[in-house]
């Protein structure tokens, strides 16, 4: 299986991308509902979460884990992939989303997709809006440095939006209130970006009212589909692990799990995909061994 994880149900959106572009695999979601969100935590509970995560998805049997969180994959990634994956699980792969997003942002098509069908995304600044704990890592900006030196790239954590989303405050004049809070001083800077990648897993869900504020001109990208080309481009150069994920004919199996509310979980999670879904609880547990995190 695939695994794909996020913080809680706000990885589904990319999830939801995933499925569409490549529906033959099968899939195990899991949404650390009951400790999200992560958006303000440290590197070190970040790190501890995600790692019993990935645990817990590795020992249901999948072999590659995409970590859909922007939060996990900004704190959590590098450790995982030097420090847990080669003393616990050396033929398995974990991938974040941050520097397949921003090899787009910069205009680094993937690899197997033939020149002339190349987008042209380079051009202009590009302001990337994610958690706080997103933003102080600076991790888009270091991809961003060494993919694209020249690139003006502006940070803005929208602490606030998370937990309307949560509350279902998808739209209304309060909401409005706390899109533009964010948003405004960037229209209103000196250096107005061209692009905007919404660089949260939940802040697809407020794409109308973000759409609906921003100058037509600027351009507001969602990863869903950034992330699902990118990891298609992926396997197709990773054939050995692209062999070890099971399939079906025409479409895979999908399994849902949450460590919260499962009733809570599928509610938002139907939403998103527009379809039912069975949802599983799990109770993750530590994992054996010192964590021996570095900082990044
Ligand atoms: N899933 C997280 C991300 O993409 C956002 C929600 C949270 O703060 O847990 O960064």
């Amino acid at each position: 299986m695939i695994g794909v994880f996020d913080s809680g149900f706000g990885g589904l959106t990319i999830f939801k991308s995933l499925l569409e572009r490549m529906p033959e695999y099968d899939y195990l979601y899991l949404g650390d509902s009951a400790r999200s969100p992560y958006g303000a935590r440290s590197m070190e509970v970040v790190h501890k979460f995600t790692r019993e995560s990935v645990e817990w998805l590795f020992e249901q049997g999948c072999e590659l884990v995409v970590l859909a969180c922007n939060t996990a994959s900004a704190k959590a990634l590098k450790n995982i992939q030097q420090l847990d994956l080669p003393a616990r699980w050396p033929d398995r792969r974990v991938l974040g989303v941050i520097r397949p997003s921003v090899e787009a942002l910069v205009g680094i098509p993937p690899a197997t997709l033939p020149a002339h069908r190349r987008p042209d995304l380079t051009g202009g600044s590009v302001a990337v809006l994610a958690t706080r704990g997103t933003v102080l890592s600076n991790s888009y900006a270091i991809e961003a440095a060494k993919l694209a030196p020249g690139l003006n790239l502006i940070q803005q954590a929208c602490p606030l939006w998370v937990p309307l989303i949560e509350a279902g405050e998808l739209s209304g004049v309060g909401t409005e209130h706390f899109v533009r809070h964010y948003l405004d001083p960037l229209f209103k800077g000196p250096d107005v970006p061209k692009r905007i990648l919404l660089a949260c897993t939940h802040y697809p869900l407020l794409y109308s009212l973000i759409r609906q504020v921003t100058p037509p001109e600027i351009e507001v990208i969602s990863q869903g589909e950034i992330i699902a080309h990118r990891l298609e481009d992926w396997l197709r150069r990773h054939g050995e692990m692209d062999r070890r994920l099971s399939r079906g004919q025409s479409e895979g199996t999908r399994r849902y799990a949450t460590t919260d509310d499962v009733a809570w979980f599928a509610e938002h999670g139907e939403r998103i995909l527009g379809c039912p879904i069975q949802v599983e609880n799990v109770e993750l547990q530590p994992v054996e061994g010192g964590s021996g995190i570095t900082a990044t």
